[in-house]
């Protein structure tokens, strides 16, 4: 693969306000969701709701590329046919998440390190034979008290940094995810204090292992104050917070950032996507894009609930969801 088809990978995973589906939840996340649900926690169940989100009717009008997980990428639909080859036939390009999630990291009580390096060339490798053409690794953030620390910032980047030096050798574009979370009672202020160190720090180390920012996406949180702040911002206070961080620190060459959802309600993570389009999409030199996954699914797990009779009724909700991100990219979302 070369240098020139990473990039244009990388593109076009930003291309015409579409964006990413992240529907590459472990599976211990993926019990979680289907407790809450009632819904069986089996591997049949799991393939089933796969097959419902990778078959919903035109869904490539909105998603570019969706990420799969281990299990998923070696799935195939009742019928037979590869869940990789129905994206690939929609155009959709299939992805991978490649961490093997995260671990209380020695010495840093209530912070997190992400596991997964250990055998990742391999790894990539048998995903490239399997279909995928990016990847994806998260690394956690928690905002304490006295959290987080320079040691646990650092350990998530280099760690991040690694990861995506080694996807680019295996001619996949690497996501890259360092997460904030919203958890906690902290401010928005806050929250854009640590999510400016947090990605200095990143790109000082992608800079370090030499990756290709043109070859690579950025998906972070958007600028949020915590879920149990008393108070809590407006729309437009969260995108210009959110515009104002990244262009202190995201740099030009890097093709698009694609949002988490983080656990914002699918509405507000679409409204808070359209105001910052709406204000600075000619404004800022890389794709302002989502690779939601809750913000997409949520609505439509919930009518789906595990019965066959819902998955039209389901896969009508993804495909809206979906859509409305896509209208928030060209700053045409209503809710
Ligand atoms: P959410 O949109 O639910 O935050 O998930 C995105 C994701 O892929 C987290 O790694």
């Amino acid at each position: 693969m070369s240098l020139q088809q990473l990039i244009e990978t990388a593109y076009a995973m930003v291309a015409d306000d579409k964006g990413l589906l992240a529907m590459d939840e472990s599976t211990p996340t993926c019990h979680k969701r289907f407790a809450k649900l009632n819904i069986p926690q089996t591997e049949e169940f799991r393939r089933d709701y796969r097959e419902l989100l990778v078959t919903t009717p035109g869904l490539n009008e909105a998603i570019s590329g969706a990420i799969l997980y281990d299990e998923t990428i070696r799935q195939q639909t009742k019928d037979g046919k590869p869940f990789v080859q129905v994206l690939q036939e929609a155009g959709i390009i299939p992805g991978i998440k490649v961490d093997k999630s995260t671990t209380s990291l020695a010495g840093f009580p209530g912070e997190k390190i992400t596991e997964g390096l250990d055998g990742l060339r391999e790894r990539l490798a048998e995903y490239v034979e399997l279909g995928a053409r990016f990847a994806k690794w998260r690394a956690v953030i928690t905002i304490g008290e006295g959290t987080p620390t320079t040691g646990c910032l650092e350990a998530n980047a280099h760690l991040l940094a690694r990861y995506a030096s080694l996807c680019q050798e295996a001619g996949l574009v690497p996501i890259v995810e360092p997460e904030v979370l919203m958890d906690g009672a902290h401010t928005l202020q806050r929250c854009f204090e640590v999510t400016e160190q947090t990605l200095r720090l990143v790109f000082a180390q992608l800079a370090a292992q030499r990756v290709l920012l043109e070859g690579m996406i950025l998906k972070p949180n958007m600028i949020v104050p915590g879920l149990q702040c008393p108070k809590q911002n407006s729309v437009e206070e969260v995108a210009d917070a959110t515009v104002s961080c990244f262009r202190r620190v995201v740099p030009v060459a890097v093709p698009g950032v694609a949002f988490l959802s983080g656990g914002q309600s699918s509405e507000l993570a679409s409204e808070r996507l359209n105001m910052m389009n709406t204000k600075y999409k000619t404004k800022v030199p890389w794709a302002l894009s989502f690779s939601f996954a809750r913000a997409i699914q949520q609505p439509g797990m919930e009518i789906w609930s595990g019965d066959s009779a819902n998955v039209a009724a389901a896969q009508k909700s993804m495909y809206h969801r979906a859509s409305c991100n896509r209208s928030a990219r060209r700053g045409e979302y209503s809710a």
